[in-house]
């Protein structure tokens, strides 16, 4: 829980009372969930528009956590879609919640039954990064055979998009650390840049759309990579939060620019999303990376960590001992 903005350690690990279902909730027992760039921003209220969201002056969601993998352990009278002993996962960023042990969705919510042959731990980090992705995927109106550039594709966000990207077909360049090369390859990226030895907006390759995932770059730098008419998309609001700005713009701005346009989405809620993340986790064709695994107990090392900027694809945190399993 967290009773005020702030940096990882106003985040403590309290007893609260288990949340009670009603008619058409489902009530799971996470095992596990991920600690994610969203929970950081809505535990530090940065950037300042999240306190439009969740209070001005202190949080109204004190338990975060956005995505989970767990068991139903109780459900409503209205509830036909899942059991009791069900095991589950799902994305409930808006309510949050899943940084503790129960936690109730609705059965409308985001919520599925688990990918066949998935732990909890493996399954928890499939919803958050991919559905930024897809919705970039979607803004930017991909389709196969196109030349896709993703920035930063070691990310939950882009090591989901070179997943998708390829899964529909693009031809997907993505850019990351020398580290990572084989990585991102694995991933399945047609060709990668280092971006120690290439800065890659000088590249000579023209592209029908730019992803950035990592919110490093801006259209004003990526403009030139852009065929006419190609799409720059960017899952931050940019350096001086530009993007939505740009993007609303786009209809007066395109004839400027030779159709090249930045589109910003506003990811929704989609419950038929998760339900098309377990098909392609199930016929592999995404699985989601993960980087390191925390007990719930060192929920606040995990959030220095994620907060470094370094992680690869999710961290998760282990909130049942089984959820190793
Ligand atoms: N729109 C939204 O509501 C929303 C929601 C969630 C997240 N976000 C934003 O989306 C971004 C990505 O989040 P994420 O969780 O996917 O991952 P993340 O934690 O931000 O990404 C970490 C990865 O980015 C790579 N990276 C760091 N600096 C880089 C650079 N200059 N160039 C290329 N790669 C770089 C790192 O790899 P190397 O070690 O190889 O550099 C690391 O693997 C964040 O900025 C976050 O704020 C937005």
């Amino acid at each position: 829980m967290h009773t005020r903005y702030g940096p990882p350690d106003v985040v403590r690990v309290l007893e609260v009372d288990k949340p009670a279902v009603k008619a058409n909730e489902v009530l799971v027992k996470v095992h596990a969930t991920t600690v994610n760039r969203t929970d950081c921003g809505f535990r530090a209220a940065k950037p300042f528009i999240v306190r439009f969201f969740t209070g001005l002056l202190r949080p109204g969601v004190t338990v975060l956590g956005n995505e989970f993998a767990g068991v139903v352990e109780a459900v409503g009278g209205g509830v036909t879609s899942f059991e009791p002993g069900d095991r589950v996962f799902g994305y409930c960023e808006g309510r949050f919640g899943a940084h503790a042990e129960y936690l109730v969705v609705p059965q409308a919510g985001s919520l599925a039954t688990m990918p066949a042959g998935l732990t909890y731990e493996q399954a928890a980090p499939s919803t958050e990064g991919s559905h930024y992705a897809l919705s970039l995927i979607r803004a930017a109106k991909i389709q196969r055979g196109q030349d896709v550039l993703v920035h930063g594709a070691t990310g939950a966000i882009g090591s989901a998009a070179v997943q998708l990207l390829k899964r529909l077909g693009a031809n997907v360049t993505a850019v990351c650390g020398p580290g990572n090369l084989e990585l991102v390859r694995g991933l399945g990226a047609d060709r990668v840049i280092d971006y120690t030895v290439e800065e890659f907006t000088k590249d000579e390759q023209r592209y029908d759309a730019v992803l950035d995932a990592v919110g490093k770059s801006s259209f004003g730098r990526c403009r030139r990579l852009l065929k006419p008419g190609g799409t720059y998309t960017s899952s931050d609001l940019g350096p001086l939060s530009q993007n939505p700005l740009l993007a609303l713009l786009a209809p007066l701005l395109g004839p400027l620019f030779g159709g090249r346009r930045v589109r910003f989405p506003l990811p929704r809620h989609d419950p038929e999303m998760v339900r098309y993340f377990k098909r392609l986790i199930e016929s592999g064709q995404f699985k989601p990376l993960i980087d390191r695994r925390y007990p719930l107990e060192e929920i606040v090392e995990a959030y220095r960590y994620v907060e470094t900027g370094q992680k690869i694809g999710s961290v998760v945190i282990g909130v049942q001992p089984s959820s190793w399993a």
